[in-house]
């Protein structure tokens, strides 16, 4: 078994942050969003991974490296034009062979990995496993329309959705989706649709099994998106603390401290992860917050943010809540007369004031 990970779009409904980063590549609890998906991978057995990535730009091969680092081989398979996710599958074809493949969405998040979607396909005996997520608007989303436990139809996008449920970004096919990728035809804007390539597998005799999952993410364009997939992540981590904490700081729940980090004087309450070096001083932290490397946190308050690398909040009267830093970012008291708000501040950011 191989995969395939898709690695491309342009990310601008995560903009400022997108400006200065691929989308894939944003942390979340402090790792790459990137990164899951490979490693999903790795723990399912699989040892050749395809990562496809918009060949205007090299940042994912030179972020994400040979594979070494997790023991697997990665090639990587440049797409000249976002033209839809079949066309993906269909440019990786010299890469996959007439392997069976699992293809990953790199935007998507999964808790509890992909093995047991990869055993489902292997003892249905079908062309194609797919992974359906109940939600609240399907018409965002590929959809089944489902009959006496079977998949008859499956529709791009559907002003009129017949079921609840979205096709996820993780699917698993044998050589037959390539057939399909090979005869369908772009749709209305221009992209070849995976919608219709499962579509074509059903009108010409292909099979389609599929497991119900819980705990997926992805990114669908609302902007605080990302602080759902850290809670869904930091809710699901291991604890453990490497950094010191000193004794009268306080730290309860699910909480990771790296190496080198220092907690001061203050509460930690989880789930919440602390990258390397960063310092915590007479503040607190509060639960479904990240908070990357060599940041600086002083008298103040955090909860339920991402903050990325080498961030400074210092003496924040108020409590920062439900916010996304980029790196390198400062929020400080402002000092001297007049007793106004001061703001330098990137494109399209956003700032919420009391
Ligand atoms: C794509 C697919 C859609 C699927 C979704 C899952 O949509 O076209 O069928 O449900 O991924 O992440 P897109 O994100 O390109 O709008």
């Amino acid at each position: 078994m191989k995969a395939l990970i898709t690695s491309g779009g342009r990310g601008t409904r995560l903009r400022p942050l997108t400006h200065t980063q691929n989308k894939h590549l944003i942390p979340i609890a402090n790792k790459p969003i990137l990164h899951y998906a490979i490693e999903y991978c790795v723990e399912a057995g699989i040892k050749e991974i395809g990562i496809v990535y918009s060949a205007d730009s090299t940042a994912v091969p030179e972020a994400i490296g040979d594979g070494a680092h997790w023991g697997v081989h990665i090639t990587y398979i440049p797409q000249e034009a976002p033209l839809g996710l079949a066309h993906v599958v269909k440019i990786s074809q010299d890469f996959i062979r007439d392997e069976p493949f699992v293809f990953y969405l790199g935007d998507n998040m999964v808790v509890g990995g992909l093995k047991r979607f990869i055993d489902a396909f292997e003892q249905s005996n079908t062309n194609c496993h797919l992974t359906l997520a109940k939600v609240k608007d399907p018409e965002r989303f590929g959809v089944p329309e489902i009959k006496d436990g079977k998949i008859v139809r499956i529709e791009e996008k559907p002003e009129r959705p017949k079921s609840h449920f979205a096709v996820s970004g993780i699917y698993i096919y044998d050589k037959s989706i390539f057939e399909a990728v090979n005869n369908i035809r772009p749709s209305a804007r221009g992209e070849l649709e995976i919608s219709d390539a499962h579509q074509y597998l059903l009108d010409h005799g292909y099979t389609i099994s599929y497991s119900e999952i819980t705990g997926w993410w992805k990114d669908t364009g609302k902007p605080y998106d990302l602080l759902e997939a850290n809670r869904l992540i930091l809710d699901n981590m291991e604890e453990n603390i490497h950094g010191e904490v000193d004794s009268a700081s306080l730290v309860t729940g699910k909480v990771k401290i790296e190496p080198g980090a220092k907690i001061i004087n203050s509460t930690v309450r989880g789930p919440v992860i602390i990258g390397r070096n960063t310092v915590i001083e007479n503040s607190y932290i509060g639960p479904f917050t990240s908070i990357a490397n060599d940041c600086r946190i002083k008298n103040s308050e955090v909860e339920f943010s991402i903050i990325l690398e080498e961030c400074s909040i210092l003496d924040v009267d108020i409590r920062i809540e439900h916010s996304l830093l980029g790196s390198d970012v400062e929020i400080i008291k402002a000092k001297g007369r007049p007793a106004t708000h001061r703001f330098l501040i990137g494109d399209q950011s956003r700032i919420e004031l009391l």
